[in-house]
């Protein structure tokens, strides 16, 4: 047996980056135009004008729903938000033991409704059971985020409410009380735009997952634990520390000086695939600007300062505002907690990662890739060690 290959395979591109690896008719991102869409249509443009159940109806069942189908939709999803029983009990054990707004609660309480609710495996699931599946998993979200939240501020849950939309819901079910339309249009329009954003690290796990036939719980709840890592959910809430350290205005640029000296990254702002504006960040400042106030001022104020001094200290490398800083701005604007930020992110990508459960499942092949081995030449002969270690 050779010792050395003899052909030399190319250098994996780290991160994968910008190796395709799956065919999908979910939507797309394009980089360098500024633009991704949910199927055929300008995220930006659903954002802006439909509501979440209108996106969540286009990327699971393919298209924009007709108005009886919106009706429909509307009221089966609503029906999804009650708590079972047996997630119910759990939850006050998962808020005592989790940090506050930690995933890894959600993820565990997401587990405890797969299990309770018997999930099939994927490979043996109708298409139906699947959707279905899917649909528990993301409108019982806001539900379970909820609860925990206010069961770890020593507050009983509040029951959702069918008869409000999933986004006014969610609002509702924190405090009580339904929050100020505009608020909730405020949180429905960032919540609509984050749902799906292309082959990222927690899309493309749940489609590992899904790819071994397994149920859409482990799925989601894998998914769950790639999104917990800081440098895919976690920038929001870092963003608006950012703003808070900063404080005034004229402390920016040298702070921003002073952060970029000593290594750091300014949370917000970059993007691996975005090397123009982030059609994300365009949309939230918008919709922050139309809130107003002190908070929108200031943070448009920082977010030209830190885009001048980091085009002067990293001339050439493009860096833009992306979706995490304004979206720690209007959440804070629409009085969410900053320990909800990363779970409400969740709560909405978690539709995203639903369709691709959906469409990898429906065209299914074992994800198995191959790795460059770089290690030292093999086979070398094992050293003589003996199975019996007295005879040493
Ligand atoms: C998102 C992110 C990981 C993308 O990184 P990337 O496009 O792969 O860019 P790289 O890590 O290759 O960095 C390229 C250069 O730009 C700099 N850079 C990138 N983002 C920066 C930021 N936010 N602050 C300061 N410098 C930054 C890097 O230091 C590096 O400079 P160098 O070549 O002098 O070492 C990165 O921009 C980042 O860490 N941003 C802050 C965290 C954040 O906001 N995350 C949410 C993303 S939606």
């Amino acid at each position: 047996m050779p010792a050395t290959s003899t052909i030399d395979p190319p250098p994996v591109p780290r991160g994968l980056k910008g190796v395709q690896v799956a065919d999908t008719a979910i939507g797309d991102v394009r980089g360098l135009e500024g633009f991704y869409h949910y199927r055929q249509y300008n995220a930006v443009e659903i954002a802006e004008r439909l509501t979440f159940e209108d996106a969540w109806h286009l990327l699971v069942d393919g298209d924009l729903p007709t108005a009886p189908q919106r009706e429909r939709f509307a009221a089966e999803v609503a029906e999804l938000r009650i708590l079972p029983d047996a997630v119910r009990r759990v939850l006050p054990v998962i808020a005592g033991a989790a940090a506050p707004g930690s995933l890894a609660a959600l993820r565990s309480a997401l587990s405890v409704l797969a299990v309770a609710e018997q999930f099939r495996p994927s490979l043996d699931a109708t298409p139906a059971e699947l959707r279905r599946d899917g649909l528990r998993m993301s409108a019982v979200t806001p539900t379970v985020n909820a609860a925990l939240y206010r069961l770890g501020r020593g507050e009983e849950p509040i029951e959702p409410r069918p008869d409000l939309g999933h986004c006014a819901n969610y609002l509702y079910m924190l405090t009580g009380e339904e929050a100020d339309p505009a608020r909730v249009r405020a949180i429905e329009a960032y919540m609509t735009s984050t749902i799906e954003h292309g082959f990222n690290a927690s899309t493309f796990t749940a489609r590992v997952v899904t790819s071994t036939g397994a149920d859409a719980g482990s799925a989601v709840v894998a998914a769950l634990g790639s999104l917990s890592g800081p440098l895919h959910g976690g920038a929001p809430s870092r963003a608006l520390d950012t703003l808070d350290a900063i404080g005034t205005p004229d402390r920016a640029a040298g702070w921003i000086r002073d952060a970029v000296a000593n290594g750091q990254r300014i949370m917000g702002f970059g993007h691996p695939v975005y090397k123009t504006d982030d059609p994300r960040s365009v949309l939230l400042r918008q919709i922050a600007r139309q809130i107003g106030g002190p908070l929108a001022e200031f943070a448009e104020q920082v977010e030209q300062i830190t885009l001048d001094t980091l085009a002067e200290l990293k001339p050439g490398q493009r860096i833009r505002t992306n979706v995490e800083f304004y979206a720690g701005v209007v959440m804070e604007l629409c009085g969410l907690p900053r320990e909800l930020f990363t779970p409400t992110f969740a709560a909405s990508r978690v539709v995203g990662w639903c369709a691709h459960i959906l469409e990898q499942a429906a065209d299914d092949r074992i994800i198995r890739p191959s790795a460059r081995y770089v290690g030292p030449a093999a086979p070398v002969p094992l050293p003589a060690y003996s199975l019996d270690s007295s005879a040493a």
